[in-house]
């Protein structure tokens, strides 16, 4: 291998531009060459490429977002869309390639690699953390902060006006930003797609919260929890029920995929990027780069996509007692 492409693809994440510095360099340290790909799959079909050199990644450890773009390409579905990438990469004399993204960036790569036998890694890049093989994907940790300082917010209105707060978090298919920064932001309640409270459930803890002394509260939901009602729809129905809560809806949306790394989101990226590059050059192909009991670990990209990424039980339990 003599030459490496590097791309984000999917929903960008705090940590991606600290991931395209690790692969970068880690190329120029063992004197490969580095192409970044422009806008993911898509760039990739496009022949969108550009030459990077170590100094190329100067400054963009701590920056949000992604410097390569991200994009989610519809045409890289297809045969001809991948075909087209792949004489693209030919032609750019690209041996290799890392792939970073989630589950959907993968499954591209892995069926790429499926049809003309060429060298993936993967590394997860995504706040919902919903990836089987790592303990943690890029970005997690520092949308988890994200959101805790936004209901710290959120709390002191609250708490100043006796209101009750549903915050709706990112994650359509996983639970783990809303379940963590529930515990880590205080919050009453927290609704995930992993586990159907149910309303009466809900009401019931609203209950026994006003009726312990609580006069302001804060629940969390997760965009794709299963109570089947939209946030604002969820309001109204509490409202019928409890009249005597006066209650407001915050939805965070986006800004949680943006900000500065945490310094965790940074140094994960920076192992993870210097496990795939010298993955490839040890001749491993079609593995995602994770982190397990704090090992960097390899996962056959097939297994990372279809395997689930469990909530943790015992975090549901901390946070019923927690709400006492
Ligand atoms: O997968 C990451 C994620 O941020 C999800 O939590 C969210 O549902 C989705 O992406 C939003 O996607 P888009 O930016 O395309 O609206």
């Amino acid at each position: 291998i003599k030459k490496i492409g590097v791309l984000t693809s999917g929903g960008d994440s705090p940590g991606m531009n600290a991931a395209i510095r690790s692969v970068v360099r880690t190329c120029a340290y063992h004197n490969i060459e580095c192409t970044g790909i422009y806008r993911g799959y898509q760039g990739m079909i496009e022949g969108d490429f550009k030459e990077m050199g170590a100094r190329s990644v100067n400054n963009i450890v701590n920056k949000g977002g992604t410097i390569l773009k991200s994009a989610r390409s519809k045409e890289f579905m297809t045969v001809e869309g991948r075909k087209k990438a792949h004489q693209n990469l030919v032609n750019a004399n690209i041996d290799a390639l890392v792939v970073i993204g989630g589950d959907g960036s993968f499954t591209g790569a892995e069926v790429f690699n499926n049809e003309f036998g060429y060298p993936v890694m993967g590394i997860p890049g995504t706040i919902d953390n919903d990836i089987f093989g790592t303990s943690h994907t890029l970005g997690f940790d520092t949308a988890l902060n994200t959101v805790v300082e936004c209901i710290d917010k959120i709390r002191d209105t609250a708490s100043s006006h006796n209101r009750l707060f549903l915050v709706e978090v990112m994650g359509r298919d996983a639970g783990h930003i809303a379940l963590n920064a529930g515990i880590g932001a205080g919050a009453e309640e927290i609704l995930i797609p992993e586990q159907d409270l149910g309303l009466e459930r809900l009401l019931e803890s609203l209950r026994k919260s006003k009726a312990s002394g609580k006069s302001s509260s804060i629940v969390v939901i997760a965009e794709g929890d299963k109570i089947g009602k939209s946030v604002f729809e969820l309001k109204d129905y509490i409202e019928e029920n409890m009249p005597e809560y006066d209650i407001r809806v915050s939805v965070l949306g986006h800004m949680q995929r943006g900000g500065a790394p945490s310094c965790f989101d940074r140094v994960l990226a920076s192992r993870l990027g210097v496990k795939a590059v010298e993955s490839l050059l040890e001749g491993k192909s079609n593995f995602m780069v994770g982190i397990l009991n704090d090992k960097v670990a390899l996962t056959p990209l097939e297994n990372a996509i279809k395997g689930h990424s469990e909530i943790d039980r015992e975090l549901l339990r901390v946070s019923d007692i927690m709400s006492t």
